[in-house]
């Protein structure tokens, strides 16, 4: 367990026990892929995989101090500080949401240890960042007397992703990873933050096949995709693109607003929006059927309309559409690499997973790594008990 372990690391490199432990989920995205920031609709689900943040106060006049199980130890002046770190370090996901705390007027400045465990996979496209931020910042809130509620914990993890690791992300990661609810997804209104929780039936799964790619979302790809759908919305009049139609977009393109690429990228947007929603009424129904084949189709628009796809992605997709009990499957979260998801009858979930993965280790001669998850709840924090 993340929170075990990183009361232990805690222990050892401290010598005393955290005052803290909080501990926040990955997500994988059932549906709603690059709409988050154009305000649409978006049905994630937080998995059974967390990160731990164990923390107490520092000693007088020490200077805070983070460690993790993976990557390594640094040291910064949290009253002080800043901007980023150097370097892209790690412990920017930690120092960001605290500053953004502190800033906000939402926390009282002071210096910590700082110790971290995780078993949500590094760049596996799951949201281990967003893990990390929205640990740290229920952590750091609950020692140094914050009141911010979850949504607004979203909020300013999404800020700090912004300004402490370079990467325009949406709201989708932090928003599921901090309200998310065991046995639902939680579709999220990324206009009004308006959340709803639907329930994923027991008798479904999800299996997460990492394509072993790893993205790194500060990299381009996502902000030049971001860019493109900011530049379709201003070709169509509108403030952004969960005001437009498929119907509307279609039009730009026939009488020159829109070029080929530009038109491409808009319809997947006004179509990923439309098909989200569909989704959540789906599932409300109990329809996983209809549900898998929204996938199928988010996924083929992600392939050739956005363009943010791979062929291992492609692959694993193309696998799980054969292998048994799976209901529907796609790649999940920003693209360029990561993972792919399949949603699968639970009672023959193992042999989907063997089949999907034999299926890949033929065409790539590797065996991807991967594990089944239901929808489990969002973070929790809670004073750290001896024992
Ligand atoms: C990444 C971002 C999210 C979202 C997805 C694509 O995961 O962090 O905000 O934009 O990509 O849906």
């Amino acid at each position: 367990m993340p929170r075990t372990r990183a009361s232990a690391l805690f222990r050892q490199t401290f010598g005393g026990p955290p005052e803290v432990v909080a501990a926040a989920p990955g997500r994988v995205n059932l549906i709603g892929e690059h709409v988050d920031y154009a305000e649409g609709f978006v049905l994630p689900i937080a998995i059974e995989r967390s990160t731990a943040v164990a923390i107490r106060r520092a000693p007088a006049g020490a200077p805070s101090r983070a460690v993790s199980e993976v990557t390594g130890e640094e040291s910064f002046d949290l009253p002080t500080a800043r901007g980023p770190l150097p370097s892209r370090s790690w412990a920017n996901y930690v120092l960001g949401p605290m500053r953004e705390l502190i800033d906000g007027g939402q926390a009282r400045a002071c210096n910590v240890d700082v110790a971290v465990a995780s078993d949500v996979p590094l760049g596996g496209g799951v949201s281990s960042s967003a893990a990390l931020e929205v640990a740290a910042a229920l952590a750091y809130r609950e020692l140094a007397g914050g009141t911010s509620d979850r949504l607004a914990i979203a909020r300013l993890c999404q800020r700090a992703e912004h300004r402490y690791a370079g990467t325009p992300c949406g709201i989708m990661d932090m928003t599921v990873s901090a309200c998310a609810t065991l046995g639902h997804a939680l579709l999220i209104d990324c206009r009004s933050l308006a959340l709803r929780h639907v329930r994923l039936p027991a008798s479904a799964i999800v299996l997460v096949f990492d394509s072993g790619v790893r993205h790194r979302l500060s990299d381009g790809g996502y902000a030049s995709r971001r860019d493109a759908v900011e530049r379709a919305a201003d070709a169509l009049g509108v403030g952004t693109l969960r005001d437009a139609s498929p119907d509307a977009v279609a039009r730009a393109r026939d009488d020159g607003r829109l070029d080929a690429d530009a038109a491409a990228k808009a319809r997947h947007v006004t179509t990923e929006i439309a098909r989200t929603i569909a989704a959540a009424d789906a599932l409300d129904a109990g329809d996983l059927a209809a549900f898998g084949r929204l996938m199928y189709e988010s996924h083929a628009s992600l392939r050739d309309d956005f363009r943010v796809s791979i062929g291992e992605l492609d692959a694993l997709v193309e696998a799980a559409a054969d292998a048994p009990g799976v209901y529907g499957a796609r790649m999940t979260g920003g693209g360029f690499g990561g993972s792919a998801i399949a949603l699968v009858d639970r009672e023959r979930a193992d042999a989907a997973q063997a089949f999907i993965g034999d299926a890949f280790r033929r065409r790539f001669g590797r065996q991807p790594a991967t594990f089944a998850t239901a929808a489990a709840g969002g973070a929790t924090v809670a004073p750290y008990v001896h024992g």
